[in-house]
């Protein structure tokens, strides 16, 4: 997460675009906000800069009317939630990610004491008891337990797909720990969701994918009992963040699995601010990326697979295609916004200007092309980012490639 600071150009209303500056600075300075709260439980490709964040919560809160909530219609990992909790602004989320959806839930969630001690008791206890019978395995005589086959996934298909990733010590450890979430989701499904965090968040470490963002297949060398180990360590820290998160009473954080073009059926608040980075053209393929957790965790994903926007694998196959479609959803997903949000709220968008195939992509110039009548530009801060080699030297030139904050505010609808 730590960024190159690069130049800024701001426009629009003075002091707000000052703090659209300070907001994109904010990335490149900050070591303390990013590791707060349950911010470092769970890694999450292109999350929002935690303080940036912060940042653009404030500057978009002042305005809004008693009696409505923030909205991230992209959530993600749930920065945006968090810090709009953490200063006590409540907020909806929305993201089409199952896996996403389920982080940003149980980094929101803040219950009393006794709940966070359960998580924590019951995390550590499958970890200490996968540990053991990892011990009890290698005597002589012990015969493996079964592995896990999650409710409506073909076994042979899921051992297809996941079989190569784990050592088998690796495996059978991991597979036990979600055995044991299983059982406990029977009894306290909000504990349950906790523990899967933790385990999704330690799978990639302990697997041969070389990270989230990169499937290629590594040697890695997994010491016996590490599985359980980083598991119960992951749980201690997911409980920690929800203890410094859960300050004062607030109703609990809302988030939908739906896709942002469909804000208006979901029966939201009133929404009087939006702080929203939604996906760059051609940069991500998230189902791609989360597909090993999918396979493991038994996480349905069809809808994600054919309703994410601006993916990777959508421009490789066909760059004409796939830009006029980026452009219409991005015109969908900013009416259906309009529709949800207050008159006088403000949004805030975090975009980037991307490579999608080899045609540059510019945010800015696409973000307005897309707004309607009902949404007017209030102020906006564009930074320089890093080139990365000659192709994007080429394609962006003089303009460089830029990262944008744009605040957008929400006009009156015409009087009929
Ligand atoms: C740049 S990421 C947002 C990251 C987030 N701000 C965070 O800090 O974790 C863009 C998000 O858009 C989501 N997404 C893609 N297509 C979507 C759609 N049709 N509806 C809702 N969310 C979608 C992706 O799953 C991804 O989480």
């Amino acid at each position: 997460m730590p960024r190159a600071p690069g130049r800024i150009d701001i426009g629009g209303d003075r002091a707000i675009s000052e703090a659209l500056a300070e907001a994109l600075l904010a990335a490149a300075h900050d070591d303390v906000v990013a590791e707060s709260l349950t911010h470092p439980v769970h890694t999450y490709p292109a999350r929002l800069h935690p303080a940036t964040a912060r940042a653009l919560v404030e500057v978009v809160s002042e305005r809004m009317p008693d009696g409505t909530a923030l909205l991230d219609p992209f959530c993600g990992s749930g920065t945006t939630l968090v810090e709009a909790r953490a200063l006590g602004v409540v907020a909806v989320g929305v993201d089409l990610n199952p896996l996403a959806v389920r982080l940003a839930r149980v980094k929101t969630w803040t219950p009393p004491v006794p709940r966070r001690r359960n998580a924590k008791d019951a995390g550590l206890r499958i970890a200490a008891e996968v540990l053991m019978s990892g011990k009890e395995a290698r005597r002589a005589g012990f015969s493996a337990a079964p592995m896990r086959a999650p409710e409506g996934f073909d076994p042979n298909a899921r051992q297809r797909r996941i079989g190569k990733w784990f050592a088998p010590h690796v495996r059978r450890e991991l597979e036990a720990i979600a055995t044991a979430i299983d059982d406990v989701r029977h009894d306290d499904p909000e504990v349950a969701e906790v523990l899967t965090i933790a385990l999704s968040a330690v799978l990639y470490k302990v697997s041969s994918r070389k990270s989230d963002t990169d499937p290629t297949w590594v040697e890695r060398h997994v010491p016996r009992g590490a599985a359980a180990r980083w598991f119960g360590e992951r749980v201690s820290m997911i409980v920690a963040g929800i203890q410094d998160l859960a300050v004062g009473r607030m109703p609990p954080t809302v988030v939908h699995e739906a896709d942002a073009r469909t804000l208006g059926t979901l029966g939201l608040p009133r929404i009087g601010a939006v702080v929203t980075s939604p996906p760059y053209p051609g940069t991500y393929d998230y189902a791609d990326q989360h597909r090993l957790r999918f396979d493991f965790l038994g996480i349905r994903h069809r809808a994600f697979d054919e309703g994410e926007l601006g993916t990777r694998r959508g421009f490789a196959s066909n760059s004409l295609e796939a830009a006029r479609r980026w452009k219409e959803s991005q015109i969908a997903w900013l009416d259906a916004l309009a529709g949800v949000m207050v008159p006088g709220a403000w949004a805030a968008f975090v975009i980037g200007d991307s490579m999608a195939g080899v045609r540059p992509m510019y945010a800015d110039d696409d973000l307005r092309a897309a707004l309607d009548d009902r949404l007017a530009v209030v102020a906006w801060a564009s930074q320089q980012r890093p080139i990365l080699g000659a192709l994007e030297r080429t394609a962006f030139g003089e303009r460089g490639k830029r990262e944008h904050v744009i605040v957008v505010e929400r006009r009156p609808d015409p009087r009929p």
